[in-house]
């Protein structure tokens, strides 16, 4: 059975598209609450939240964090930079796991995901701290070997396999070939003790195919879903995706 992450930033950020100054998060004429939207979620059916707090906080804020935090009934996935500042809040915080992204352009690979290989020392400085919180530390990197042996190396339980690239392909040429190294990287990365995770730009059509690659544990899913949501609601949008996940 492949887990289901639930991504729930675009509703922050639809939020924010309105009341960024509202000096609220939520209640009077605050809305949508990606709190609420979490909990309805949950009841549908994903196994667990996953928020990125962004350095420039254009999307989720510190106070959804915290609520969700008090709120959830899965676990809480907190997508961050690889930064002393977000390192002391998810110390502070102490979600379930924290998966390291890339936010400067600097950090990315040529795919996108975190450069592990080039940014080593600050990715070791914050996965040795997790591991020692106890909290779960997920790589969001591309399905590339060096980054996956690294991941190993840095003795990150989890990584979440960048499929953006992919996705991206999906009605192109490439997609053959993006996603052969999809299946290289989890059978690499399973081969390596670490757990497979996978996210970026999966919908209600690519996975038929995503789900295919093996050794996956947890996909992490957010704009499809959401998208969705506004035409049928978001306890459909939940249960036919996870149909699809494990049909
Ligand atoms: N995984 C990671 C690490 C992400 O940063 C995101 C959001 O971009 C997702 C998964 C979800 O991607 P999407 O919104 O395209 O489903």
């Amino acid at each position: 059975m492949i887990l289901l992450g639930l991504n729930i930033d675009h509703a922050a950020t639809l939020r924010q598209a309105r009341y960024r100054s509202a000096g609220a998060t939520h209640g009077g004429n605050v809305e949508p609450d990606p709190v609420e939207l979490a909990f309805r979620c949950e009841k549908a059916g994903a196994d667990g939240i996953t928020v990125h707090l962004r350095e420039d906080r254009r999307h989720i804020q510190d106070e959804d964090v915290m609520r969700l935090a008090a709120s959830k009934s899965t676990r809480l996935n907190l997508e961050m930079a690889c930064t002393p500042a977000m390192t002391a809040f998810a110390l502070k915080l102490k979600p379930h796991s924290v998966c390291l992204v890339p936010e400067s352009r600097e950090e990315i690979t040529t795919e996108g995901g975190l450069d592990v290989v080039k940014h080593r020392d600050k990715v070791a400085r914050v996965t040795d701290a997790m591991n020692a919180a106890g909290i779960k530390t997920s790589l969001f990197i591309d399905p590339e070997p060096a980054q996956i042996e690294l991941s190993a190396k840095l003795q990150a339980p989890w990584i979440e396999l960048h499929t953006g690239a992919y996705a991206n392909a999906y009605h192109g040429a490439g997609r053959a070939a993006e996603f052969a190294r999809l299946v290289a990287g989890a059978q690499q990365a399973h081969a390596l003790g670490l757990v497979v995770n996978a996210g970026h730009g999966i919908n209600y059509v690519n996975i038929a195919e995503i789900r295919t690659i093996p050794h996956l544990h947890e996909l992490n899913i957010g704009h499809s879903i959401i998208s969705r949501a506004l035409s049928t609601g978001i306890d459909e949008a939940v249960r036919t995706m996870k149909r699809l996940m494990n049909p």
